[in-house]
């Protein structure tokens, strides 16, 4: 510990930063021997964080950073109350179940009373356990089958990461259909070249990481008839609806991605995104029972009856699962489309006045029938300028504006574009301060000539593609 030099007797009255605790550097690596006052040790902890970034001003986020006062206080009763103690907290079990309920009615579940689900930590743990119960369906099928199961693939879309480790951690194949210039999304040629007999399933992204738009999921389960038609090969559909999920019941109810779509079998959806709940909230849904491999659940007796569970995670605070509840109930169907067409009216004000600027290109403007309230560009191949955008990005965090700029996978990996995530709390108010922000970033360009570019890792990683 770093001692200053002590200028004044401790007196009980002192102030935060004319106490004891507050005259030193206090240790990093190792924890310290005695105790220090509260609330001293609450404001050094405070003033630390002020060195993170404005989360209201981040923009490459997906999940929430707002929340209201009553969010806070129930988040504050959920605090103590583990998700696990079923046996201890039946309401709390209550409330999640009628949670999955009223989102299998929303996904359009054949009937919402015998599909299943569960809510998560976030998509990630959503995910990997519609991937593991697709797995199983596979596996199981085969094996009944007296056939090979030692070689499991998975067909995908361009991805978020978690697809990537799913497969790794689970020893499946993935095989990511390419994109390709100018078709950033996973189409029913190029998925079916991929399939064979050792596919365990198609996963399907409603509102790509990469671009914000929807993949064309009612061709794709189409074409997946079809095959199955030709060859009898039957492919499941899992949707991770990470943040379509939450936004086009709303406000695009005429797309067809849901359970509408008899092979889609389970999907995952983030809370904490679109749902408007704060961190840690997901949920995975099944359409049917009998597609959630029994060999997957764990039993749990509770108030004299039998529980399902099938997390990854055992504790679990309840806070942003009873937070959700309060949002469904609070903003009701009509309250959830206001919010979000809101931010789609954000992100298409957004997209005129970038694409007014001249040197970019509108990869996706934020239209609510293709995609989540967000916008990306690229810089026109003729652009007359000399700055990338990974240097735009960076000059754009020196007021706080966190835009992240990052490249496409592959096929598509040497274009790199930007995107804006509007989300609640991001008004048409704070998009034109945005605008003048990147104006003036222009305006500095044009006297600065950027004479060694920066690179996506000196920008570092921060666009939550996970890659
Ligand atoms: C499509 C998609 N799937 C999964 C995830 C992972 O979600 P989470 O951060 O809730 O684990 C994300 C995160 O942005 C996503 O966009």
């Amino acid at each position: 510990m770093y001692k200053t030099h002590r200028l004044n007797k401790k007196t009980n009255e002192d102030s935060i930063f004319a106490s004891r605790d507050s005259e030193f550097i206090l240790p990093k690596y190792k924890i310290p021997k005695g105790e220090s006052d509260p609330k001293v040790i609450l404001e050094v902890v405070k003033d630390e964080l002020f060195l993170d970034g404005n989360a209201r001003q981040n923009l490459a986020t997906f999940t929430q950073t707002y929340e209201d006062e009553e969010i806070k206080e129930i988040m504050n009763i959920g605090m103590n109350k583990n998700m696990i103690d079923k046996d201890e907290y039946p309401q709390t079990a209550e409330i999640e179940e009628r949670i999955v309920y009223m989102l299998a009615d929303l996904w359009n579940a054949p009937n919402e009373l015998t599909s299943i689900g569960t809510s998560t930590v976030g998509s990630s743990e959503a995910c990997m356990l519609g991937g593991l119960a697709m797995y199983y369906r596979w596996k199981e099928k085969r094996l009944a089958e007296g056939k090979d199961v030692s070689k499991p693939n998975l067909v995908t879309g361009p991805v978020q990461v978690v697809w990537e480790k799913f497969a790794r951690y689970w020893g499946i194949e993935l095989r990511e259909v390419p994109m390709e210039k100018d078709r950033y999304y996973m189409d029913s040629e190029s998925m079916l070249e991929y399939i064979d007999e050792n596919t365990i399933g198609v996963v399907t992204t409603f509102g790509l990481t990469f671009t914000g738009e929807y993949e064309p999921i009612e061709k794709l389960s189409h074409a997946l008839d079809k095959l199955e038609e030709k060859t009898g090969l039957n492919i499941d559909l899992h949707v991770d609806a990470a943040s379509g999920g939450f936004l086009a019941p709303f406000c695009a109810p005429k797309i067809k991605w849901d359970f509408r779509l008899p092979r889609v079998k389970s999907i995952s959806a983030s809370g904490h995104k679109f749902g408007l709940s704060p961190l840690g909230c997901g949920f995975v849904v099944w359409r049917d029972e009998k597609d959630l491999p029994e060999n997957l659940i764990f039993h749990v007796n509770y108030l004299g009856g039998d529980m399902a569970v099938f997390q990854l995670n055992f504790s679990r605070p309840a806070g942003p699962m009873l937070a959700q509840y309060y949002l469904l109930l609070r903003l009701g169907f009509e309250g959830y489309k206001k919010i979000h067409m809101n931010c789609y009216k954000t992100a298409q004000y957004l997209a005129k006045e970038i694409e007014k600027l001249g040197m970019f290109e509108i990869i996706f403007d934020g239209d609510e029938n293709k995609g989540i309230p967000a916008i990306t560009w690229r810089l026109k191949d003729n652009a007359n300028v000399t700055f990338n955008l990974y240097d735009f990005a960076d000059k754009l965090r020196s007021r706080g504006w966190l835009v992240p700029a990052y490249s496409l996978p592959a096929n598509a990996q040497e274009i790199v574009i930007q995107r804006i995530l509007v989300r609640q709390g991001f008004g048409l108010d704070m998009a034109s301060l945005l605008i003048d922000d990147i104006k003036r970033t222009l305006k500095y360009f044009e006297t600065h000539e950027v004479v060694t570019h920066l690179t996506q890792e000196e920008v570092g990683n921060i666009n939550h593609n996970g890659r």
